[in-house]
């Protein structure tokens, strides 16, 4: 299938979301959209599979306009979407779901169950996507659930172009690898794929050609050997460092103190297992670690969101194991959560009421009980121009940002306010190169100004790019404290449990 989008423009209300947008996808080819949060590149997508109606502007296929009244439409003419945000029903089986992907669509109609499993066997053997179609998808790993969601958009009648909106969000590494060799022999095979993303790497690894956008616009057509910091600076429209400027740490005391850390999970798991780490005031430290190794009830129970079974967490020499969040962010510990929809902003309230979130009954924001409306918009201003914050209003409902600008959300209320601990959990996941460098910029300078920074990541490159000393985490326990110039092998050893040893004779692992 050649596809072509002609002049496509898409406007919400007096706002601009894509201006006159030409692109253009080869047969078998893999065409990468790259832009930052909030460049107009889902709208662009969900235009292109009739989610959303072009305010003008033309889409061919195979040189004929076509008018697409919804998704159903837009499957019939052999398109398929994976969305950023999965639509799979969790409690249903891997077969109902990719059923449910068919309903809409004259050319599938609904077939019996026993068709439906012998679909997905037919559609997974056919592109090598291992899948069982009886397996519940809540209890598939994310990476299998995004298989399911490919496979359910493979299974339209004729599926020749698979849209792929930043697939690769939500995946660890391994999972990543996966998906990128999946891509390619799909693309092999013929089917062209439109990729989303703003992940430079992967862009360059599996791209045949670059489109950048940039607030709405196309700004250039970029070949897939174009530089790292070429695409970077297309996408922000500056300059952009890909590297972190930093002077040598200057480690004081200790501030936080994590001693013994354990932690029992319902089915009698040790998530945690006796976790030891210290951080100093001006260092960061980055804790490396395959996910799912006790990373995130290490975070949460630093904040005092969960108790631990046994262990202490200490603040500025203070046993804070039994107090309450609050009291600890109140004391000076500051928190940017993984997982921001849960812990980190209320998508119901407005933009400036979550850069305040946990501060408002204090001063300024408060005088004597009462709530100082005025302090609260001036604080919001500052940030929303400090942090580039793309939203329409900061009386705007959370809701409508773009996961990347909640993000900035929390790292702007996080940096506004005094502390002395920091702990940064995957602080840019999800976040553009241009916010990536000034979220990186500004954790350095908490450093500089005396902060413990705690700073965990499944991203390795986040790690050296920052890390003053890296410790590894390995089922609920630290098992390696290095250098920040320990060798990658070195590293990844320990991430699976393997031993430290530099000049070990199982190099290839
Ligand atoms: N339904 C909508 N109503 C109003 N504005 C919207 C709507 N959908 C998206 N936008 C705005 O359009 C811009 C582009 O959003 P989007 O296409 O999701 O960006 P991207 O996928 O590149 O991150 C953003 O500023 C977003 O806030
Ligand atoms: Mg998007």
């Amino acid at each position: 299938m050649r596809l072509e989008l002609r002049g496509l423009t898409k406007k919400f209300g007096s706002f601009t979301a894509d201006d006159d947008i030409d692109l253009t996808v080869e047969p078998g080819q893999i065409h990468a959209v790259l832009g930052e949060n909030g460049a107009g590149k889902s709208t662009l997508m969900n235009m292109l599979y009739g989610i959303l109606k072009p305010t003008s502007g033309e889409i061919l296929i195979d040189g004929e306009p076509v008018e697409f009244g919804g998704p159903g439409d837009a499957i019939d003419a052999g398109l398929g979407m994976v969305h950023q945000h999965f639509k799979l029903v969790g409690p249903f089986s891997v077969a109902d779901n990719v059923q449910l992907g068919r309903e809409h669509t004259r050319g599938a109609g609904v077939l019996s169950p026993r068709a439906a499993r012998a679909a997905v066997l037919e559609v997974s053997e056919q592109y090598g996507l291992a899948l069982d179609p009886g397996a519940v998808v809540e209890d598939l790993p994310v990476g299998v659930q995004q298989r399911v969601e490919i496979v359910k958009a493979l299974s339209g009648p004729k599926t020749e172009l698979l849209i792929l909106d930043e697939p690769t969000a939500v995946l660890t590494p391994a999972e990543i690898r996966e998906l990128l060799a999946i891509m390619r022999s799909l693309a092999e095979a013929g089917t062209s794929i439109l990729f989303i993303s703003h992940k430079l790497k992967e862009v360059q690894a599996v791209a045949d050609t670059v489109t950048v956008i940039r607030r709405g616009r196309v700004v250039a057509e970029l070949p897939p050997t174009a530089s790292e910091a070429e695409m970077a600076s297309a996408m922000v429209g500056r300059e952009i460092s890909l590297t972190v400027d930093k002077a040598e740490p200057e480690p004081a005391e200790p501030r936080l103190e994590i001693d013994g850390l354990t932690l029992v999970d319902d089915h009698g798991v040790k998530v945690l297992d006796g976790l030891d780490l210290t951080v100093r005031g001006g260092e960061i430290v980055g804790l490396a670690g395959v996910e799912g190794n006790g990373q995130t009830e290490l975070a949460r129970t630093v904040l005092g969101l969960i108790k631990p079974d046994s262990g202490r967490v200490v603040i500025d020499d203070r046993d804070a194991t039994g107090e309450s969040p609050a009291r600890r962010i109140r004391a000076g510990l500051g928190y940017i959560p993984e997982d921001r929809a849960r812990d980190g902003v209320i998508t119901e309230f407005t933009v400036a009421e979550n850069l305040v979130l946990n501060q408002y009954r204090d001063e300024p924001f408060s005088r004597r009980g009462m709530v100082d409306a005025a302090a609260i918009r001036r604080q919001a201003a500052e940030s929303v121009a400090e942090f580039d914050i793309r939203t329409q209003s900061p009386d705007d409902p959370a809701a409508s940002l773009s996961g990347g600008n909640q993000q900035k959300v929390i790292v702007a209320r996080e940096f506004s306010r005094p502390r002395r601990v920091l702990v940064a959990a995957q602080p840019t996941r999800g976040i553009d190169v241009g916010a990536t460098e000034f979220i990186h910029s500004r954790l350095v300078t908490e450093r500089d100004n005396g902060t413990a920074v705690l700073l965990i990541s499944s991203e390795l490159d986040e790690i050296y790019a920052l890390a003053d000393r890296i410790a590894v985490i390995y089922n609920g326990r630290i098992v390696g404290e290095v250098g920040p110039d320990t060798p990658r092998e070195v590293i990844g050893r320990l991430m699976v449990g393997g031993e430290a040893d530099a000049d070990g004779g199982d190099r290839e692992r």
